[in-house]
């Protein structure tokens, strides 16, 4: 099939929100630091674009931020001390973390005026080509990675690709919800699109779920769309304003995803990884298994 378009290189990370729910673990940490076993989110984030063929990577942080650029630079101290004890692994583990090939760029975003005024403030480090933006609180554990899997959808069918999936009614005010029009088994051309309706107003039950890859002429709606939903700039109004104008599908993605922005989401991924870990995973079916004996054993 010939591609209606170029590869994708350039990934947007919104990572400057204050991470209120898992207080007082984000007090001077950043929420995308939570280790989903061991590695941090930001970290899936990033290896997650990478599959996808990013190789620019917009980080656009806020106050107590820090430690994200610490985690994506070098650390000569550290690489020095594994080298010196012999932790080859461990070693290879922090070294390998950004391949070199790839570029990270930081902008600060100077107040918390919502994702889409984030996006906005990565405009100097993307430019005029279309990008994905990755909300890391999104955690999806896919074969394929789920920004690979939306720039083939872009390749075959250009435009703007949304990941959505299905959620319950009574949840549809916590995402941007998507109407729709049947392109294929997984592929929609969006007709409407509106931040966090109330259920009874919603005009589906279709949720954006943390990862887009956008047509950079969302930069110049977000720019004019002004305060929507919660008086924040919101990503879906910049989205919306492009319907009519240009594509934009919506994307039912193969994969699980973790809502690692509430704490039981983030409790259920920590479980499931830890499962299925190369090393520990047995061992912790073990573990796993005893703790919930004792638990469910009748007293
Ligand atoms: C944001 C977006 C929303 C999207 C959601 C996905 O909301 O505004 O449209 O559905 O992420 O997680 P937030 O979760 O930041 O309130």
């Amino acid at each position: 099939m010939p591609s209606k378009s170029s590869p994708v290189r350039t990934v947007v990370f919104p990572v400057a929100g204050r991470g209120t729910r898992f207080l007082p673990a984000t007090k001077a940490s950043p929420k995308e630091m939570l280790p989903i076993v061991d590695k941090p989110l930001i970290q899936y984030a990033a290896e997650e674009a990478l599959q996808a063929g990013a190789t620019q990577l917009v980080f656009v942080t806020g106050s107590s931020k820090r430690a994200i650029e610490d985690h994506f630079d070098s650390s000569p101290e550290l690489e020095a001390a594994l080298e010196a004890q012999g932790k080859d692994e461990l070693l290879r583990s922090v070294r390998g973390i950004v391949p070199s090939s790839a570029t990270c760029i930081y902008i600060r975003q100077p107040a918390p005026l919502g994702l889409g005024h984030a996006v906005l403030c990565a405009r100097p480090g993307v430019g005029d080509q279309p990008f994905f933006v990755h909300l890391a609180d999104d955690l999806i554990d896919a074969k394929v990675s789920c920004l690979k899997q939306m720039a083939s959808v872009h390749a075959e069918f250009g435009g703007s690709v949304l990941g959505v999936q299905t959620v319950e009614r009574s949840e549809t005010d916590k995402y941007g919800i998507v109407a729709t029009e049947k392109v294929n088994e997984r592929v929609s051309r969006v007709t409407q699109m509106v931040e966090k309706p109330k259920p009874a107003v919603a005009p589906s039950t279709l949720a954006v779920v943390g990862r887009y890859l956008l047509s950079a002429t969302v930069f110049d709606k977000l720019a004019k769309v002004g305060r929507g939903a919660g008086g924040e700039i919101q990503l879906t109004d910049g989205i919306a304003a492009l319907l009519g104008e240009e594509d934009v599908f919506a994307y039912a993605f193969e994969g699980k995803r973790y809502d690692c922005g509430n704490k039981l989401g983030y409790l259920e991924a920590t479980v499931e990884y830890g499962l299925k870990h190369p090393e520990l995973g047995p061992a912790f079916v073990d573990v796993l298994a005893r703790l919930l004996a004792d638990r469910l054993r009748p007293s």
